[in-house]
């Protein structure tokens, strides 16, 4: 690896290795966030995401592996002397405490100059689009204001990688929206490192650089939104990402057969196989013309906006199409349709 390549690494976990009592937990899990990246833990509830962000935070020992930061162990530091700042899903601000307080703390240990923590204390309100509320305690908050502060308690702290667990769940839909599109603005201008970790993946997908989906204590693939979208490496991040059809096919040799219809046999499988693919990769062909394709029967046509989401039952599954609303106009159910695939993944059944 080149110098400049090195150097770029921020965070760097190898082998890292948590089993709790129960057996749960995480096992080998390794990453390296660059300099300025906004990496997601995204996962189902249980999976290992906190662990893994616990341990970098210094508030978990871990059974092996190793947490670097700038290149060098942090293991044998407490939390606080790690370069690293955390933001849970409660807010977690001293209730007797005005904002100011609660964010000049921090400061006041690192022995800043009383006018310096005034400064900056302003300034991180600033960013969080809280001005002027130093005053206020976090009772006269709602919700989202009171994790505005918090996030703005992590900033002061510098640190040189900014973990946050799940910090908006707490929050109604439209508010998470808001703020996540904030945070991200804010990480982006001041090239903030930051590992984030989210259940939901419409969240990860939507403010990350790269996303590791995690699944039973391991990563199951670590690559940007979009190639996580397109080419989900496994079967599990293929049922978690998105809006997927699965239908059963047959691979020998070169080809996978799913019924009328043929792909290569790229992976090499063989035996039963389930064949994932998007619905706004599905096609609706007209009856008559088709030369290939899936016959299938429609079932249901639902207008859902500007598109109309159509279910078609065939020989391999019901397969679902996202089609323009002005398209859906002259399908009805019962009609017989011929079904075109833009793009196909081929997954091994497990046994
Ligand atoms: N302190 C603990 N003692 C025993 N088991 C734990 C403890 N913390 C977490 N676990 C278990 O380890 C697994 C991973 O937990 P966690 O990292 O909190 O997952 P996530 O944040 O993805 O929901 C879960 O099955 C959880 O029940
Ligand atoms: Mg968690």
């Amino acid at each position: 690896m080149p110098m400049s390549d090195a150097k770029s690494i921020q965070l760097s976990i190898t082998g890292l290795t948590k089993v709790y009592r129960s057996g749960e937990g995480v096992r080998d899990f390794s990453l390296h966030v660059n300099k300025g990246e906004l990496v997601t833990l995204l996962g189902p509830s249980g999976c290992g995401k906190t662990t893994v962000l616990r341990t970098i935070g210094g508030f978990l020992e871990p059974d092996a592996g190793d947490v670097r930061i700038e290149g060098e162990s942090v293991l044998h530091l407490p939390p606080e002397k790690r370069p690293t700042a955390m933001v849970f899903q409660s807010y977690n601000l001293w209730p007797h405490m005005n904002v100011f307080d609660n964010l000049a703390f921090g400061l006041k240990l690192r022995k800043f100059k009383k006018q310096e923590i005034k400064e900056r204390v302003a300034y991180a309100l600033d960013l969080v689009r809280l001005p002027g509320s130093e005053k206020k305690y976090p009772s006269q908050l709602s919700g989202g204001q009171q994790q505005r502060v918090a996030v703005a308690r992590a900033l002061l702290l510098e640190p040189k990688v900014l973990l946050l667990d799940e910090p908006f769940s707490a929050l109604d839909a439209k508010l998470r929206l808001e703020i996540r599109e904030e945070l991200r603005d804010i990480q982006a201008a001041n090239k903030l490192t930051m590992v984030f970790v989210t259940h939901d993946q419409e969240e990860a997908l939507s403010i990350s650089d790269r996303i590791v989906v995690m699944n039973g204590g391991s990563s199951e693939q670590i690559a940007t939104p979009q190639d996580i979208y397109d080419h989900p490496d496994t079967l599990f991040v293929a049922e978690f990402i998105g809006r997927m059809n699965f239908l059963a096919g047959q691979a020998a040799g070169e080809h996978i057969r799913m019924q009328t219809v043929a792909f290569r046999n790229d992976k090499g499988l063989s035996g039963n196989v389930k064949i994932a693919v998007r619905p706004e990769d599905v096609q609706l062909l007209p009856d008559e013309s088709a030369q290939e394709g899936l016959p299938g029967t429609i079932r249901q046509v639902m207008v859902l906006g500007h598109y109309a989401e159509v279910s078609v039952d065939t020989a391999a599954g019901v397969t679902k199409a996202f089609v323009p609303r002005e398209e859906a106009r002259s399908l009805h159910p019962g009609s017989t349709v011929t079904i075109g695939f833009t793009r196909a993944t081929a997954y091994a059944v497990p046994s």
